[in-house]
């Protein structure tokens, strides 16, 4: 590309007042005048903050970034873009994964940037840079922050996936307050997200599979020397795609989204993949469905031992060869011929990726289970679709029919879960409305709902839940989730009453309400008027543009694109 017709240059390339006053204020910072001569300007866009814990080395690694780019003849800028931590964002950090979409997306774009590096760690900084980013189209690079070290606690390793079992411990009397402290203290060793396959280790291997990072980037733990050095790798190779022009719409081929879909089912990656996925897609302008993510998972089996669907952390993961051993692995089933960001097909990238350790990755002829992916379930209980991961769930209740313990909301599964009165046996079905996009703005992870107290007391350690929520990407259960439509959106799950009998069949992709079509239609013609709608602010803009769960529930009005051009220029 003729490096004279970069897009800064129609900052800094210009003369007179507008290009004075471009150049003067940057050099304010003690920027040299060379540095405008029409080398390519990288943007770094930091997801780094206090209130993400799990992103808190990003300034470091963003200097290490920047010496990539020095180093491959660009200049670096780093801008901070909204920051979403998991455990500190109420009412969920979810809800706000579409505003940082749009702050990335109008940040890149307006500003005089060639091409970008997004900096992504805690489960939504991924999927909101990654659509912002999507909906620009320039050339982009993804590095993430890094797994956690592992946990310790008494001498056994742990992490996030153990806290519903400390949780249900505690609320079963089996761990008292000393002992929660003592967990507490062993979780959180280093910087980095959490060191399971959860929803962050999902995302950094959807980047890695859908061929927007450079191979490596998922496993590497985030204090480990690599990771530097693979932020280095990344800011010099994104001066190479910008001069190559390799922009993500380059990369991002429906054939790489089917790529992703079977690497995550081979990882047993979080459920919230298939939310993040839909709506990455949409930004791309790929089509794709939640059938799609069923089919292209199916033949896939489960190939990483990882909790929660296995035993080890990610740290693990790549001490045995990290997620380019497992690519190597499922080269026969992928299309090895997608273009990836440092410009090598899939097959150059990880054709010589070696295993070093079998215990935690395995091979396609010899799983660690035939069960993996998501099933996508249809009925008339979610005509729109709803999602399960059969390697989290138990075998036993895959094809389970029972009465259903409805919850209105999440207010009253608190106020009565542990009620002794409440009329739940095992063989119930837990059902959850009003937890989707619209009715609990953001659909927080509550679907894997605890267990009643009482039934935990005697022994059971699942139970059938259904829910128009997400899961956390570390919880486990045999939990339906993204009921689509929703409670608050009219779906049938608003109908659905107490003693009501629900079948659950996962290998027949059934969840099947046993009402008749004309008792469903009466009972949600008496339905109460729907959710109320905030009366201002963004959690008003969301609950009225944002699309169901098999959409990725992404606002109406971001889906697709507006490309990198500033179609006005007052200066
Ligand atoms: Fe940030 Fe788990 S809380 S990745």
């Amino acid at each position: 590309m003729d490096e004279h017709k970069l897009r800064s240059q129609g900052w800094f390339g210009r003369k007179g007042k507008d290009g004075f006053i471009y150049r003067a204020w940057m050099r304010k910072q003690g920027i040299a005048p060379h540095e405008f001569d029409g080398r390519p300007i990288i943007g770094i866009c930091n997801t780094w903050s206090e209130l993400t814990p799990c992103n808190s080395h990003f300034r470091e690694l963003a200097e290490h970034v920047k010496r990539g780019v020095y180093e491959a003849g660009g200049f670096p800028v780093e801008f901070p873009v909204l920051s979403l931590g998991e455990t500190l964002m109420k009412p969920t950090a979810m809800l706000f994964r579409n505003l940082a979409s749009m702050d990335v997306e109008e940040a890149i774009r307006a500003n005089p940037l060639d091409g970008v590096v997004l900096l992504c760690g805690c489960d939504k900084t991924t999927p909101s840079l990654v659509m912002g980013a999507c909906s620009v189209d320039l050339p982009t690079i993804v590095v993430s922050g890094g797994p956690m070290l592992t946990g310790r606690h008494r001498g056994k390793c742990i992490g996030t996936s153990d806290l519903w079992r400390f949780s249900e411990a505690q609320r079963a009397g089996h761990m008292d307050d000393m002992e929660m402290s003592l967990a507490e203290a062993g979780m959180c060793r280093s910087d980095g997200h959490c060191a399971v396959m959860g929803t962050a280790s999902t995302m950094a291997c959807m980047v890695e599979a859908l061929g927007i990072s450079l191979p490596g980037n998922a496993a590497i733990p985030a204090p480990d020397a690599a990771r530097k050095i693979l932020a280095q790798r990344s800011g010099a190779e994104i001066v190479r795609m910008v001069k190559a022009d390799r922009k993500l719409s380059d990369i991002l081929s429906r054939k790489a989204f089917e790529n992703a879909i079977k690497v995550n089912a081979a990882i047993g990656g979080s459920t919230n993949f298939v939310i993040h996925l839909l709506a990455i897609a949409g930004r791309i302008g790929v089509e794709l469905s939640i059938e799609d993510i069923d089919r292209f998972s199916s033949d896939i089996p489960l190939i990483a031992n990882l909790q929660p669907s296995g035993s080890y952390f990610m740290e693990d993961l790549y001490y045995a060869g990290g997620l380019p051993a497992i690519i190597n692995n499922l080269l026969p089933h992928l299309h090895q011929d997608c273009l990836t960001a440092n410009g090598n097909t899939v097959a150059e990238n990880f054709s010589i990726a070696e295993c070093y350790d079998p215990n935690i990755i395995t091979t396609t002829d010899k799983p660690f289970s035939t069960m993996s992916g998501f099933v996508a379930l249809k009925g008339n209980l979610c005509e729109n679709g709803a999602v399960i991961k059969p390697s989290a769930a138990s075998a036993q209740l895959m094809k389970h029919t029972g009465k259903a313990v409805v919850f209105e909301n999440i207010e009253d599964y608190n106020a009565r879960i542990d009620d002794p009165d409440l009329d739940v046996d095992e063989s119930s079905l837990l059902v959850l409305k009003n937890v989707g996009p619209k009715g609990y703005p953001g659909m927080p992870e509550v679907g894997n709902m605890g267990l009643p107290a009482k039934l935990l007391a005697k022994g059971v350690t699942d139970m059938v839940r259904i829910s128009d929520g997400r899961m956390s990407g570390t919880g486990f259960g045999t939990v339906v989730l993204h009921v689509s439509p929703e409670a608050a959106d009219g779906g049938t799950l608003a109908i659905v009453r107490n003693g009501d009998e629900i079948t659950l069949d996962v290998k027949g992709r059934l969840l099947h309400l046993h009402v008749s079509d004309e008792d469903i239609a009466a009972r949600k013609k008496a339905l109460p008027p729907l959710v109320a709608i905030a009366s201002r602010g963004y959690v008003r803009l969301y609950q009225e543009h944002v699309q169901g769960a098999h959409l990725g529930a992404d606002l109406d009005f971001l889906r697709g694109g507006s490309g990198s051009k500033v179609t006005r220029d007052s200066h």
